[in-house]
């Protein structure tokens, strides 16, 4: 009875682990911190902040000379992680996640570097995620953002489209973020339970919500069960 508890106890831990959201964004000039605001107030999420380690520096001065020059680094060795500007420490668990919100400024039709410092160091541990990107630019379009992303995400799984919101827009971002959200079917991505059908179920770890384990030859009512450790609604 114990061991039950303790599993059952086990289980919803992982249940409750598995579908939450991280965003994680930088931000020079505030508007991509704007359009985090408005998207933290709709949707359940951690939020973390990059920050350059180098403080002070004025990335707009001199026609965006800063930028332009941490750009062109990383451009011309992108897999060297020297190429990249050191961010102060992040303290993140990525295990936590099933599903990680990039918000990041365009810089020279790139990514902002400090974010792709984030990425470079974190984008192994996101393999299998589902990943949103949020872009916010001046006037640029934001395929080369999105290319910085899958370059340094390899194995995400990238909710299309990302949401390309305009400086100008920023202001606009509350319904500009319902509709993407909406489109990309966010609900039903970080939804905690899976819909499968009876037909498709490989019994080899059912459990039911009370912690006991299915004999992999059982035939499977109808009902709710925990599948491979998620949720799961079973249907005839
Ligand atoms: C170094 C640097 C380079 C930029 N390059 C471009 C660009 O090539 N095209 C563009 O449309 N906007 C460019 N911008 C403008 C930013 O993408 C835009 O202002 C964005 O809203 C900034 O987001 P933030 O306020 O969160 O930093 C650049 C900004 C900086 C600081």
């Amino acid at each position: 009875m114990k061991q039950l508890i303790i599993t059952a106890a086990i289980m919803l831990a992982a249940m409750a682990a598995q579908a939450k959201t991280l965003i994680v964004y930088y931000s020079y000039t505030n508007n991509v911190e704007r359009i985090v605001d408005e998207l933290s107030k709709q949707i359940d999420a951690d939020v973390i902040e990059i920050e350059p380690a180098e403080k002070g520096l004025d990335y707009a001065a001199d026609n965006y000379a800063i930028g332009s020059a941490q750009i062109a680094a990383i451009r011309e060795n992108p897999d060297v992680a020297s190429s990249y500007p050191a961010i102060d420490p992040v303290d993140v668990d990525l295990a936590q996640y099933s599903t990680v919100i990039i918000g990041a400024p365009l810089w020279w039709s790139n990514m902002a570097a400090p974010m792709q410092t984030f990425l470079f160091n974190y984008g192994a541990e996101m393999a299998g995620k589902n990943i949103g990107l949020i872009v916010s630019s001046a006037s640029s379009g934001i395929s080369g953002v999105e290319g910085d992303a899958k370059r340094l995400i390899p194995d995400g799984n990238f909710l299309s489209p990302c949401l390309w919101i305009r400086s100008a827009q920023t202001s606009n971002a509350k319904s500009m973020i319902e509709e993407w959200l909406k489109t990309i079917d966010y609900n039903n991505h970080t939804s905690d339970i899976n819909n499968i059908h009876a037909s498709d179920t490989a019994t080899n770890s059912v459990y039911t919500l009370s912690g006991i384990k299915l004999l992999a030859e059982t035939n499977l009512l109808a009902g709710i069960y925990i599948i491979n450790g998620k949720k799961t609604l079973i249907s005839k």
